[in-house]
């Protein structure tokens, strides 16, 4: 009987047998193919199935599409389920994860698609995690060393920021206090040589739209009035996707802000690199990969969410811009004082 993993199953067979034994994945397909005519100039394509599987058996993921050598990937983002009962098929297309499994169900399959993550990477490559406060914790445990006593340095990953993306409007509630964050692990397989692109992600600083400070507009070290984000996301563009945010799109909960893809993709990648994202969902990685011409692989359990995913890639609309970096400003205070703009119009008068 097919299990909820087994990427050779229909949508229907999968879901029938979602109550079956999900500890271990059903048998691979050997050579997987992308479900949808993958996309070109840049390369874009996504497969159907059980992430588990897919980091194992995806040609894409092994240099020369050879199994003997794993590791092409040079960036990967993962926003995997939280295991919170959420519905994974608003499309009703009765093929969706089902998001509610034993807690040590849950920790066995966060062990494998981590694993197979840092297998699918490049030495250099970056490894992002988007989790909740429930899992954050095992996360990174695992991933600091936990994994296997004489693993292969290839597999070691170091831990480069522990980010906080906040948001307002978390779920409402009287006895405990409001979520209102989701844990942003960065990892790398080489904390000294990786990808950091810092000049595109440059953010406006406190001391340039708060203080007017003229010390930041004359500064040695870094570009004017401009500082490296700091490791708490939030504002204008980071806020959660719902409402009537024009970024929406229907029929998916879970969107990650594009804003806050731009600044992965940019930081931690470079123009033909290749992007993987192992929980594709409405496809937010992957749309915002193209349009800053990455590569770019996703993998998604769900048949109606990969189709969804794939036609926002190919046809958009999409907010971030190639030749236009979003500069964000994060200062939470007025302006104080004037700007030197407004001095200057005071001591002509
Ligand atoms: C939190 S959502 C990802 C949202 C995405 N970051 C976005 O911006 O739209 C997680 C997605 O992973 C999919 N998923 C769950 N388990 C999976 C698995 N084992 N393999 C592949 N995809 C899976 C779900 O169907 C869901 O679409």
């Amino acid at each position: 009987m097919p299990r909820q993993s087994d990427t050779t199953a229909t949508p229907s067979e999968r879901a029938s047998s979602a109550a079956g034994d999900r500890r271990t994945t059903g048998p691979a397909a050997k050579n997987p193919k992308p479900r949808y005519r993958p996309l070109a100039d840049p390369d874009a394509r996504i497969y159907v199935g059980d992430c588990r599987d897919l980091l194992a058996t995806a040609p894409d993921l092994f240099e020369g599409g050879d199994p003997a050598n794993p590791g092409a990937v040079d960036l990967i983002f993962a926003d995997p389920p939280f295991n919170w009962a959420r519905d994974y098929d608003r499309h009703r297309a009765g093929d969706a994860w089902i998001d509610k499994l034993a807690d040590e169900e849950y920790l066995d399959f966060t062990k494998r698609w981590l694993d197979g993550c840092v297998r699918a990477l490049k030495p250099n490559g970056s490894f992002w995690i988007n989790i909740p406060d429930t899992w954050a914790a095992e996360i990174v445990v695992h991933l600091k060393g936990d994994r296997d006593a004489d693993r292969n340095p290839r597999e070691r990953l170091h831990m480069v920021n522990w980010c906080v993306w906040h948001y307002r409007f978390g779920q409402n509630t009287m006895n405990r206090f409001i979520n209102s964050k989701v844990h942003v692990l960065y990892f790398a397989k080489d904390r000294e040589n990786r990808t950091w692109n810092v000049d595109e992600i440059l953010e406006l600083s406190d001391r340039a739209t708060t203080y007017f400070d003229p010390r930041t507009m004359n500064k040695k070290v870094g570009r004017s009035g401009l500082r490296v984000p700091m490791d708490v996301w939030y504002g204008k563009y980071l806020g959660r996707v719902q409402g009537n945010n024009k970024e929406r799109r229907a029929n998916h909960d879970n969107q990650i802000p594009e804003a806050y893809m731009e600044r992965v993709i940019r930081a931690c990648s470079n123009e033909g690199d290749l992007v993987l994202d192992p929980f594709l969902g409405s496809g937010t990685t992957g749309v915002v990969a193209r349009e800053l011409d990455r590569r770019f692989v996703g993998f998604e359990y769900a048949e109606s969410n990969a189709k969804s995913a794939w036609e926002r890639i190919k046809d958009g609309p999409v907010r971030v811009r190639k030749d236009q970096p979003l500069v964000h400003a994060s200062a939470i205070f007025a302006p104080r004082g004037a700007s030197p703009t407004a001095r200057k119009a005071t001591e002509a008068e």
